[in-house]
């Protein structure tokens, strides 16, 4: 990738679709972790009111003194926000509901599309020495997804394999697009991944070959399956990988993974 596009420090990817249960949290979870297994350092951030990240890497609710709404709103520094998981190299900074006002806050506040922006281009960043930075976004379009959006080199969809699934992808677009015209014209599309993927329904398959007929090149080889280790793993508070790294789900994680290092590494020459 040019200078231009990827400065110096970790890669960051926004975790969106705006459409709910398509699979954001899962995906953040276990391409964190399996980057991680593959010697990557990278930080989760939970962007979610909702806190599924937090709660699926096992951060008690106790432990969310400190959250992402304090490094957005109240300028906290980053080593007071960061906390580590059961998973090494993997770290997250967890959320509360407290973030739902958020977005109402962040309103009345000039710099509100770059709170994220700048909170993650912290000096103290470089004390982490990460190679990805994942955003895990709510399902909505709203001002924290455009926070994502500008503090992001790129977006990485989920898309569910389920009829409609399409639908929803041209306004998404049409925000990225919004965003690379204001305040963030490097922003790249990292790719579309196929969630829940059922290989028996036909629906699954039709939903696959509609997605690499529309998006060509942007739909990556690996597809995620309906695999229930993968539903079952965050009430054990672990990504499935570690939950059962030799189910369908984390090998299919890790093969993503695999192809998004890839795809980085041929960017950088
Ligand atoms: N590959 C999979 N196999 C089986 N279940 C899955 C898979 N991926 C996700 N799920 C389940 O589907 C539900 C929705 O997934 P997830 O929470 O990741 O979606 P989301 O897009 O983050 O949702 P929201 O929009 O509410 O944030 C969860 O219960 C999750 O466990
Ligand atoms: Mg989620």
């Amino acid at each position: 990738m040019s200078d231009l596009a990827r400065p110096a420090g970790p890669k960051i990817i926004a975790v969106a679709n705006q459409k709910g249960g398509v699979g954001k949290t899962t995906t953040t979870i276990n391409l964190g972790a399996a980057l991680a297994e593959l010697g990557c350092r990278v930080l989760v951030v939970d962007l979610d009111p909702q806190g599924n990240a937090s709660t699926g890497l096992g951060i008690e609710p106790e432990d969310r003194d400190l959250t992402t709404y304090e490094l957005l709103l109240d300028d906290t520094e980053l080593h007071a926000v960061v906390q580590k998981t059961s998973v090494e190299r993997l770290m997250i900074i967890p959320a509360t509901v407290d973030l739902s006002s958020a977005d109402i806050e962040l309103i009345a506040n000039e710099k509100r599309s770059y709170l994220l922006h700048d909170a993650l281009r912290q000096a103290a960043m470089d004390d982490f020495a990460l190679d990805f930075i994942l955003i895990d976004c709510p399902p909505s379009l709203n001002l924290l997804t455009v926070n994502a959006m500008v503090a992001s080199h790129s977006v990485l969809v989920p898309l569910q394999s389920e009829f409609f699934a399409l639908e929803g992808l041209s306004q998404l677009m049409l925000t990225i697009r919004e965003v690379r015209q204001t305040a963030n014209p490097h922003l790249r599309i990292e790719g579309v991944v196929m969630t829940m993927y059922d290989a028996r329904n036909n629906l699954s398959q039709q939903v696959e070959s509609d997605a690499r007929d529309n998006l060509g090149e942007l739909v990556f080889n690996a597809v995620i399956p309906r695999n229930v280790r993968v539903s079952e793993a965050p009430s054990y508070a672990l990504p499935v990988l570690q939950y059962d790294g030799s189910s369908k789900g984390a090998a299919a994680y890790r093969e993503l993974a695999r192809e998004l290092l890839h795809k980085n590494a041929k960017m950088a020459a």
